[in-house]
């Protein structure tokens, strides 16, 4: 039987004022031409995390380019004076994420693009919107990466220089803001999820002349902390709770799992990591295992409100740097008080909001506002005593944190470090560190014991 398909598509005509050959040539040094053959090589050695690298490192803004077709000398023999030039441009570990739901979508992928110059001198880039192209296949995971390519897309034609299409803009919006049963997935993976964080990670370590077959968990101790004052501050707090090899602990909002890595290798207990974000939760199974500590650490995606866990299963609770992404604050400590024995320990590092101005966006845990759900640091401290904790340790620590990370900002950027997988990382480490320095946030050091019923 064939089926007919109609469907809507958004065709972006991007006027610029670039020359042709101006545009062309900063395209092509944005988005490589891979070497098909070399590709080919490297997947058919079957390698996976080689082909993946090998992609990352080709890609240094998401997209290669597989083919270019030049018309232009056809069109003048015909006696036509305007030039055109097209590609094909994707990336093959993202397509594989759609692929894996419906094959077909490689009719879409990669994506075609066209520069071309018109008959009145006007030079433009032409491409269809990747989100109105992928939804046609009516699966919202397919749907899904499509609107991550929008923003992807969107990077693009911000380096690039042009305007961006208000459609891409508003995808970036529409997945912050929406609305309904999965909101707060949706949300969380549009802040989070690039679909690179492992590729980009991987390539990170093998350029610092790590060896992934004998990683050790310190050789991750530049880029797995995401949060501010990175492993000083998880240390710190590890240091102040107070962890032995008997405790059960869990990380409410792991991350690719740096702290549970970090209090696994140092205290020799179990951890239990969880994070809403599958990708975080991939990235962090696969680093679990590249340093030897998949045995003593269990990664689950689920939500810190709403904890996969038995009353009474934890001895210690950590969690950093999360509340802010979360609205309904009483529901964490609520959480995490009934996963945590009696007399055992909460440990906080967290932003809080402070005084005067408003706030430079992105931020680490928030491209938008809308992302951000920022408490006094009273207020916080409030809700989790009501949610059954006596506080022993609240330490603003907001001082020390702006003059660290501002001396870290006047280093030069290492192989290593939060950037390999955060998107825009220096920006919204620049916004986190003014509005630390002129007291807009706050930071918090936080221990609170789990008072017995
Ligand atoms: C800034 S990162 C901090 C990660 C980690 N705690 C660290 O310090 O490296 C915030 C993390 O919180 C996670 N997150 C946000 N809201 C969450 C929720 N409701 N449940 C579980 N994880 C959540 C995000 O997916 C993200 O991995």
């Amino acid at each position: 039987m064939t089926k007919t398909i109609p469907h809507l598509v958004n065709r972006f005509v991007i006027d610029t004022d670039d020359t042709f050959d101006d545009l062309r040539q900063r395209f092509e040094s944005l988005v490589p031409t891979i070497d098909f053959a070399e590709l080919t090589v490297v997947i058919e050695s079957g390698d996976l995390s080689r082909v993946r690298q090998y992609t990352a490192e080709h890609a240094p803004n998401s997209f290669v380019n597989f083919w270019t077709f030049d018309p232009t000398p056809m069109m003048a023999l015909v006696g036509h004076r305007t030039r055109a030039i097209t590609y094909m441009v994707g990336n093959n570990v993202i397509a594989e994420t759609m692929f894996r739901h419906d094959p077909g979508v490689m009719l879409y992928a990669p994506l075609r693009t066209a520069i071309y110059e018109d008959n009145a001198g006007g030079v433009h880039l032409s491409i269809d919107q990747p989100s109105s192209r992928f939804a046609s296949f009516a699966d919202p995971r397919i749907t899904e990466v499509g609107s991550v390519l929008d923003t992807k897309l969107a990077a693009l034609l911000r380096l690039l220089g042009v305007p961006v299409p208000l459609e891409l803009e508003e995808t970036r919006r529409d997945l912050t803001h929406s609305k309904g049963a999965d909101m707060k997935d949706t949300q969380i993976h549009a802040q989070y999820s690039t679909g690179l964080s492992r590729q980009n990670i991987e390539q990170a370590l093998i350029a610092a002349g790590k060896d992934l077959d004998h990683l050790q968990p310190a050789d991750l101790g530049l880029l797995e902390d995401f949060h501010t004052m990175g492993r000083i501050a998880t240390s710190e707090l590890v240091d102040l709770v107070g962890i032995t090899s008997e405790h059960e602990v869990l990380d409410a909002g792991s991350g690719i799992g740096g702290t549970a890595r970090y209090i696994a290798d140092r205290c020799g207990c179990t951890v239990t990591a969880v994070d809403l974000t599958q990708e975080y939760c991939e990235t962090a199974c696969w680093l679990n295992r590249l340093v030897g500590l998949d045995k003593q650490i269990t990664v689950r995606r689920a939500d810190v409100t709403a904890l996969p866990f038995a009353d009474a299963t934890f001895q210690v609770v950590f969690s950093q740097h999360v509340q802010m992404n979360v609205a309904d604050k009483a529901s964490v400590y609520r959480e995490a008080r009934r996963v945590m024995v009696g007399g055992g320990r909460l440990a906080m590092w967290d932003i809080v909001s402070g005084e005067g101005g408003e706030l430079d966006f992105p931020l680490p845990w928030a491209d938008e506002p809308g992302l951000s759900h920022l408490a006094k640091s009273e207020r916080l401290r409030a809700t989790v005593e009501s949610s059954g904790f006596a506080i022993e340790h609240w330490n603003d620590r907001t001082e020390q944190a702006g003059a660290i990370m501002q001396t870290v900002l006047t280093l030069p950027p290492g192989l290593l470090g939060l950037h390999a997988f955060v998107p825009d990382f220096a920006e919204k480490a620049k916004n986190l560190t003014n509005a630390l320095t002129d007291g807009r946030l706050r930071v918090i050091q936080g221990v609170a014991e789990a008072i017995v019923r």
